[in-house]
């Protein structure tokens, strides 16, 4: 069994002036990339990277769930990643299967709920057996919820939701009065979770790339150029002691 590692205010039995317990964000969302360029780095293959990216997404949670972290969701495969070569897509596949193998048993242990936010559909068998395996047994678990955003798109998630509204007042169940950014929130994917405090995304790019772009209006950014698979606790903290440095205004003065 891992060994928890000890919460960063509780290292010497006090909180470190860096970051206050009082402030840590409730939801972060992480854009995980550079997996292929840093096995490209390595003189190894793309699915290299990958496999060093599940472990870094292991240490991502362990340390955001020590940070008091409440949501932690992780894109993993978007609508768009369908494109690239099947052999690459295949082991993307196997991946939650085998890290769910490997840390269900400790993800249930430290009281880890996971969810899924995505279709299913499209997705082969054995990866949605063992996300829903995941799901069943973690359900009532009230520690940190970790999410996979797996075949995610958030404009496909955006249509469904209007297609969905619109069939609704099709049938005389709503009237368009009745739209609002609640109404339609309820119809995304990510209805159960609040919108995310914090985004992190690595690797240099500075973009969205279809991931929550209803949910990210008033989120912090933070930007990094490390490539996922080198994500350690210390680039959470850094991303978290910098979201304490901001003022959060959501368009008023203060
Ligand atoms: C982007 O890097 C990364 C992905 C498309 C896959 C992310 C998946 C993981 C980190 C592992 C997920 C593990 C589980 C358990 C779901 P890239 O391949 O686009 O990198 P590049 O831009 O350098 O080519």
């Amino acid at each position: 069994m891992m060994k928890r590692a000890r919460s960063w205010w509780n290292k010497n039995g006090k909180e470190t002036p860096e970051l206050s317990k009082a402030n840590i964000p409730q939801h972060v969302a992480i854009i995980m990339d550079g997996n292929g360029r840093w096995a490209k780095q390595q003189g190894m293959p793309r699915i290299v990277g990958h496999q060093s990216g599940m472990k870094a997404l292991k240490r991502a949670t362990i340390a955001a769930d020590d940070l008091g972290i409440k949501y932690l969701t992780m894109y993993a495969f978007s609508t768009e990643n369908w494109t690239r070569p099947k052999d690459e897509v295949d082991f993307l596949m196997r991946l939650p299967v085998d890290f769910l193998a490997q840390e269900l048993d400790e993800l249930i242990e430290k009281n880890v709920c996971v969810r899924m936010m995505g279709y299913e559909e499209n997705l082969p068998d054995h990866t949605v057996k063992a996300l829903r395996e995941a799901i069943r047994k973690t359900k009532d678990n009230t520690g940190l919820v970790l999410t996979f955003a797996l075949n995610y798109g958030s404009r496909s998630e955006i249509t469904d939701a209007m297609k969905a509204i619109a069939q609704q007042i099709e049938s005389g169940d709503l009237t368009t009065d009745d739209i609002t950014p609640d109404l339609i929130e309820k119809h995304l994917l990510s209805k159960d979770l609040p919108d995310p405090d914090l985004l992190i995304r690595t690797s240099g790019e500075l973009r969205i790339s279809n991931f929550m772009l209803w949910q990210l209006a008033y989120s912090e950014m933070w930007f990094t150029d490390i490539y996922w698979p080198d994500f350690n606790r210390e680039h959470l903290y850094e991303a978290v002691a910098e979201y304490q440095r901001r003022t959060r205004r959501y368009g008023g003065l203060k």
